[in-house]
Parts: C-alpha cells; structure tokens; sequence
C-alpha cells in the first residue's frame, strides 16, 4: 500500500511542480487550437508529386508520427514510416514529405535526421518549438509549425501531431479534419469530469487502475491498426511520469510469442498487471483471441483490467485512450512519490553525450 491518498486532491497538485496535471487539463483545447491554427504558408510544395511520407522524431515527439501512420493505414495510399534514429531510410527523396519534429529542437538524432533529409532533397515540413531545428527552418526557409514553449514534449501531443493531420488534408491526402478534432476536444471534455484529480477514487477509472499497477509491472496490449500506438504510448508515460518500468505488445503478434513466457515463473508472474486497450472496431478475431487470452493468462497473473476508448470518433476513441493513460501515469507518480514532470535521466544523458561530441 502507498501512503499516498489519491483524494487528496492538494497534495496531487503539490506533487507535480511542472503542471502535467493542468497540460492534462488543457489538452482538449490545446487539439482544438493546433488544429485551426495552422499557418497559412505551411503548405507542401509538389504535393501531387509525394509518393511517402517520414516522421522524423524521439520519444514524446514521435509518438505524433505513429498516431498519423496508423490513423492514415487505411486512407491513403502512400506509406506513413516513422524513422526514431540519426539516419533516414534510403527511398527518401524528391517525393519524400519529411516532418521533422522535435519540442525542444535540439534532439540531436532529430536534427541529423533533418540534415540528412535536406540532402536526399525531401520536402521538409519543421514542428518545433525552438532551438537549433527553429533556426534551422527559418535559415533553409521550411514551413514552420511553431509549438508554444513551457510544456514536456510528451505533454505537448496536440501540438506535435495534429499539425500533420492539417498539413496532409492541405495537400489533399485526408478530408474534414477539424469537425473530427472538434469531436476530439468534446470526448477529452467530458473524459476530463471522470479522471481529474479533482474526481475521487471510487469514480476514477484512472486512479482506480494506478492503485492496481502499483507495485506492479504493468504489461499493456493494445491491437494492430488501432491502439496499437497507444499501448506503446501508456508505457512511455509510465516510464516518464511514474519512473517506473512498464511493458508494451500487440495483438494479434502477442498471440505468437508473448504469451507462451506466461507459463513458468509463477512468483515472477504474480508482479505483472496486465492492461488491454479495446476498441470496438477491433478486428472481430482479435475480440476472440483477447477473450481466449485472458482466460489463459488469468491464473498466472496479478491480474488484468481492460480499458475501452469512448467517443464516436476514430481519432477521439484513440485519444480517449492516450489521456486514460495519461492520467493513470501521473496517479501512478504519485503513489509512488514522484513528480511526474522532471525526466532528470533524459537531461542528464543528454548533457553527457552532449560533452563527449
Ligand atoms: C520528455 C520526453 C522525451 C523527449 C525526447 C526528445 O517529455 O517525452 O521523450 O520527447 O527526449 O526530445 P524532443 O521532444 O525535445 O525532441
């Protein structure tokens, strides 16, 4: 048992000195706003002429790019790559619609990323807030998606990934993306009444599950094509906010592999939480393989909670997924008496690579 008490609402606030808890609150506008105030001159050259698209990003500014590639599967017809690394794929060229996003601007996989693309002759489209990529853009003249300052990349989402929705609709790839965002913003409203801290335990979904993943190591499933990105997202959340450890799979892939490891090692077993992240247009034999799956896992593990997305929406039931994560991350820090906002190993790791360059 944590001595934390999540009805505490004073000392929930207390204990987040960066205000995640107040981005939280904030997200739903801060999609609305990223999503009408796209500027004018961010425009693709040679739209017609793209033939793929990369998302060049780490981490809290990257989990945007695979919101996008599994959002745009099945609605165009050019692939969505995802490129987390120094070097780009060798197809990137002249057809290429490279984002490069980086909160910070000064990811140093990020800028080299975008140094390369620039060579290769892709069509550069920067997010950022600042730092070397800002100068980099307004010195090679790329359109620029200017983030506000003060947030964690990770905390920024809306800002970082719904420019790409409008870029791509400009361009003509996706159709109507702002009645789609207003439904976004609607969802996150009314999920924001059941998972703020102001909401207590016993009608908090995400307080609620933060009780059960503590001191526990929380196994999150999502399913290919839709939460898949998500289930990537709630562990990077949990790492970030709770500093804790937290693991990630898909279905239908987990069916092939993971689920054999949950047969020896009882004592081990007993320590994993595991999280399924549902939605209703998952695949109907996936639906079957989750309930076959829980049946063969349930006496091995601690225990298992499903979390189901809301809202009538592809992009807002994904959404409603990430903030049920958020939320159940930043209750997660505090039972375990963290802040959830500074990642002081990132920084620190970051600086000493810095001094050996
Ligand atoms: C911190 C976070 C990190 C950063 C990553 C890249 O909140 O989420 O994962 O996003 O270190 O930094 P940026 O986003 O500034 O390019």
């Amino acid at each position: 048992m944590s001595s934390f008490d999540l009805n505490d609402v004073k000392a929930i606030y207390s204990n987040d000195s960066t205000g995640m808890l107040e981005s939280l609150a904030g997200l739903p506008r801060q999609c609305m706003v990223s999503c009408l105030q796209l500027p004018q001159n961010v425009d693709v050259k040679n739209g017609d002429k793209i033939k793929n698209i990369v998302v060049a990003g780490i981490g809290g500014s990257a989990i945007g790019g695979d919101l996008l590639r599994v959002y745009t599967a099945g609605k165009i017809k050019i692939p969505v790559v995802v490129s987390r690394d120094y070097s780009l794929p060798a197809f990137v060229g002249p057809e290429t619609l490279l984002f490069a996003v980086s909160y910070s601007g000064n990811t140093e996989e990020t800028l080299s990323a975008v140094e390369q693309g620039r060579k290769m002759g892709a069509n550069i489209v920067v997010i950022t807030s600042g730092g070397k990529l800002m100068e980099m853009a307004l010195s090679q003249d790329y359109p620029l998606v200017r983030v506000p300052q003060g947030f964690s990349p990770r905390a920024a989402t809306g800002f970082l990934f719904i420019p790409t929705l409008r870029v791509l609709e400009k361009a003509g790839f996706l159709e109507n993306i702002t009645p789609k965002i207003e439904v976004v913003q609607e969802t996150l409203k009314c999920l924001h009444e059941k998972l703020r801290p102001e909401s207590p335990v016993q009608e908090n979904p995400a307080k609620q599950l933060a009780l059960k993943l503590y001191c526990k190591i929380p196994v999150i499933w999502g399913v290919a094509g839709t939460s898949e990105v998500v289930a990537q997202r709630w562990k990077g959340q949990i790492n970030e906010n709770a500093k804790a450890p937290a693991y990630w799979n898909v279905f239908p892939e987990l069916n092939h592999n993971e689920i054999v490891g949950f047969k020896s090692g009882p004592d081990l077993l007993k320590n994993i939480q595991v999280v399924i992240l549902r939605d209703e247009e998952d695949h109907p034999r996936v639906q079957q393989r989750i309930e076959i799956t829980k049946r063969i896992i349930n006496p091995a593990v601690s225990g298992i909670t499903e979390v189901s997305t809301a809202g009538k929406e592809e992009l807002a039931r994904l959404f409603s997924l990430i903030y049920s994560g958020d939320y159940t991350s930043v209750y997660l820090s505090m039972l375990y008496g963290v802040d959830p906002g500074p990642v002081e190993v990132i920084e620190s790791l970051k600086k000493e690579l810095a001094r050996v360059q």
